[in-house]
């Protein structure tokens, strides 16, 4: 059997059940694509599906407004790739006539769509030949073919794509001429050019692991591997080793200000980390008591009772917040002073985003 028929037929039986799966329109495919991007498929599972029963199609997406679609997001991180999905459902909209396009090269000319989005859409949801690429095929193709060079760069990425092109299926679907009875077809209905992808990734996803097994005894592709059969053992070893930048900490100070039934919060500035999601109130460094009072003073708090809370830290991409907490109960008759917005439990928990970085101060709500 071809590559691709192993492939494929370890797809049928193997392959992970996911809700995007299920009805692979053009829209649940992006979505679900620009989610994995960053986060697990397990937690991107509730966020896929909340987010398709309040956005159901791009039309409401490119008419949604920011609060309702950064909620959506909100925990999920890299609130940037949500501001760009409402920012291309626009110009679907204008451009396209609310159609999605359907080559990788017009794709790849929308707001976050990168090579690996735009090859990933195009074969999953519209059936092009083209691999899609990522770091976990990336690892795959490493092992596979004994890449022992740095896969980070542009020429991996290259070598990559032309190992997997030359490997997918070489019988277009039904649909686009292919027949069942072409002598020696690779033929299949379905889709095999976004199902070589998406075999590819749960193979990443479940049996090439990054750091852990390797369970080559369940891989398809084991016979045809090089490092497997060339170093038994060795799996691991691929790809090199990269050397991480060290991250620039930062030490923050948030206030949990509460009068009564209400908390302070303030949306942040409209460009950087986390743009126009709300925060709690803090300062940079971290400050002791008295430095706090001087500081609530300042933004004209008048604390009643301060009160240290739970130390926490969130690791960015390229940086870490060390955060130091205070609950304050201010003077609910000066609450008007206050220049933050004071929110209700129900507005912070349903209306305002505070980014999962906020998540030990957000839990004391
Ligand atoms: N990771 C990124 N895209 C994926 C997909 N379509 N299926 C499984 N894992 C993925």
């Amino acid at each position: 059997m071809t590559f691709s028929a192993e492939l494929l037929d370890w797809y049928e039986h193997n392959r992970r059940i996911l809700p995007w799966r299920e009805d692979p329109s053009p829209y649940h495919v992006w979505l679900s694509e620009i989610m994995l991007q960053q986060t697990r498929v397990e937690a991107v599972r509730e966020y896929y599906l909340r987010f398709i029963e309040k956005l159901p199609d791009i039309r409401s997406l490119a008419e949604a407004p920011e609060d309702t679609y950064l909620k959506l997001w909100e925990g999920l991180g890299y609130y940037s790739r949500v501001r760009n999905l409402h920012k291309a459902a626009y110009v679907i909209m204008e451009k396209y006539g609310g159609a999605m396009p359907s080559s990788s090269k017009e794709l790849i000319e929308l707001p976050g769509i990168g090579p690996y989005t735009a090859s990933a859409i195009a074969s999953i949801a519209f059936g092009e030949a083209a691999p899609a690429v990522d770091g976990n095929l990336l690892r795959v193709f490493a092992r596979l073919s004994r890449y022992g060079e740095n896969i980070r760069t542009p020429a991996a990425l290259r070598a990559a794509v032309s190992f997997y092109k030359e490997r997918m299926p070489d019988r277009v679907p039904a649909e686009q001429g292919g027949t069942e009875n072409d002598p020696g077809s690779l033929y299949r209905p379905g889709n095999p050019f976004g199902n070589f992808n998406q075999a590819l990734m749960d193979i990443g996803a479940m049996v090439c692991l990054p750091n852990s097994g390797p369970f080559c005894e369940r891989c398809p592709l084991a016979s045809r591997c090089r490092i497997h059969n060339e170093l038994p053992g060795e799996e691991l070893s691929l790809p090199a080793a990269k050397e991480r930048a060290e991250k620039k900490t930062e030490l923050l100070t948030v206030f949990v200000i509460r009068t009564g039934g209400r908390t302070a919060i303030r949306k942040r500035p409209a460009r950087g980390l986390l743009a126009g999601l709300y925060e709690f109130p803090n300062a940079a460094g971290f400050l002791d008591t008295d430095e706090a009072l001087i500081w609530l003073r300042e933004h004209s708090v008048e604390p009643l009772r301060i009160m240290r809370t739970e130390d926490s830290e969130h690791v960015f991409t390229h940086k870490i917040w060390k955060m130091r907490g205070y609950e304050v109960d201010a003077d609910p008759f000066t609450e008007e002073k206050i220049p933050f917005i004071m929110a209700s439990d129900e507005e912070i928990l349903g209306k305002y985003s505070i980014p999962s970085a906020f998540g030990a101060y957000l839990k004391r709500i």
